[in-house]
């Protein structure tokens, strides 16, 4: 088989995840790997265009940006969710902790004093918050919140991060509307709060009801929400340049596809910014997915981590390169 076609029958048989995540891999993060390498000023080709990166002197080296993570679980889902978070994205943060209601030690899961369920899930994130700052808050710049069925690309996390400042009252993630006026963070999609952001909401938020209403809100994203406005920590906008979305709250087929969410979808009516489904609504760049089960999560991880297309390069416009034409199987 000629390369060139081997590389058409394989690009058919490879999932919408591995299109996206073979670009992102072989454009962008090459491209700003070497941004960050030369620490000079460097030109990537995007759609045709020459874009002029600025020096970065201000910003932090994606490696540098220190990340924990802190993952939602209960007793019944360590083995059935969270070790896989473990095994695949959760070994990239800096310090990567699983909030329950029994401590597990060898994970390390924590056991903090509430009960499991849905209408607990309020509790169990201000316990989380509570933790993470007595605990860890000068261990890390940025602290993420996750579900066990999240998968995020942590390194594009760190290459979202590296020019944002951690003192800064802010935190991100996907942006609702309802509820809260300047918008608040889908819990499923994650969100990634500064260190400041944690700062004031455990400090300041939970000692006083001005900030964080105390009602039995089930909802635990637009609490959370309504304290960071309260707060004034702002809810920031995590698209790319293109308006394209990162964080994602439904499963990456969801959101690739067009035509697969439900009309009457939630997805539709909550969105901050104008929603869509396929390439063109989802970042490159992408840091998180929400609805991810164990087997995608290891799907998910090779694609991103460990696919390799040799002898071939990704044009800017998303076509391939075939680097050495003559190169049969
Ligand atoms: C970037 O740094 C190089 C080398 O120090 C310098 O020549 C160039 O003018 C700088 N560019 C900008 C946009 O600051
Ligand atoms: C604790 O976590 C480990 C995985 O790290 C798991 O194998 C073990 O079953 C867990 N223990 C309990 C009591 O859930
Ligand atoms: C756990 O929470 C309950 C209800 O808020 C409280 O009464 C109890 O003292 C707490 N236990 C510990 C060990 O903190
Ligand atoms: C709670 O916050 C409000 C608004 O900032 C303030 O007026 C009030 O004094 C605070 N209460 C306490 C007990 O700190
Ligand atoms: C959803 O809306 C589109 C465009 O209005 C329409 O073509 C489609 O039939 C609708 N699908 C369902 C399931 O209602």
């Amino acid at each position: 088989m000629s390369n060139h076609r081997l590389f058409r029958s394989r690009m058919y048989r490879l999932t919408i995840v591995s299109t996206v995540t073979v670009s992102m891999i072989l454009f962008y993060v090459s491209c700003n790997t070497r941004i960050r390498v030369t620490q000079q000023s460097a030109t990537c080709q995007s759609n045709g265009k020459e874009q002029f990166q600025e020096n970065d002197t201000r910003g932090t080296r994606q490696e540098d940006v220190r990340v924990l993570c802190f993952v939602t679980t209960s007793p019944a889902n360590i083995n059935k969710k969270a070790v896989h978070v473990k095994e695949t994205w959760g070994k990239r943060c800096d310090k990567l902790l699983f909030m329950s209601s029994e401590n597990n030690y060898s994970l390390p899961a924590i056991g903090l004093n509430v009960s499991e369920g849905r209408d607990s899930l309020w509790l169990k994130t201000i316990e989380s918050l509570k933790y993470v700052h007595k605990n860890y808050r000068f261990d890390a710049d940025w602290f993420i919140k996750t579900d066990d069925d999240t998968y995020v690309i942590v390194d594009n996390l760190r290459y979202f991060l590296k020019d944002k400042d951690s003192s800064n009252p802010i935190y991100f993630g996907r942006k609702l509307k309802r509820y809260v006026q300047q918008g608040y963070m889908s819990g499923g999609a994650g969100y990634v709060m500064s260190r400041e952001a944690l700062t004031r909401i455990v400090e300041k938020g939970f000692h006083n009801k001005s900030y964080c209403p105390d009602v039995e809100l089930g909802l635990e994203d637009v609490y959370i929400g309504k304290c960071m406005e309260n707060l004034g920590v702002l809810a920031g906008d995590s698209r790319d340049e293109e308006s394209r979305e990162r964080f994602h709250p439904l499963l990456p087929e969801l959101v690739l596809v067009p035509g697969l969410i439900r009309n009457t979808s939630w997805f539709w009516f909550y969105n901050f910014y104008k929603p869509g489904a396929g390439p063109e609504y989802v970042s490159p760049m992408s840091i998180s997915f929400h609805y991810v089960g164990p087997n995608l999560m290891h799907v998910m991880d090779f694609f991103v981590y460990q696919l390799k297309l040799p002898g071939l390069e990704l044009h800017p416009d998303g076509k391939s390169i075939l680097l050495n034409q003559k190169a049969g199987v």
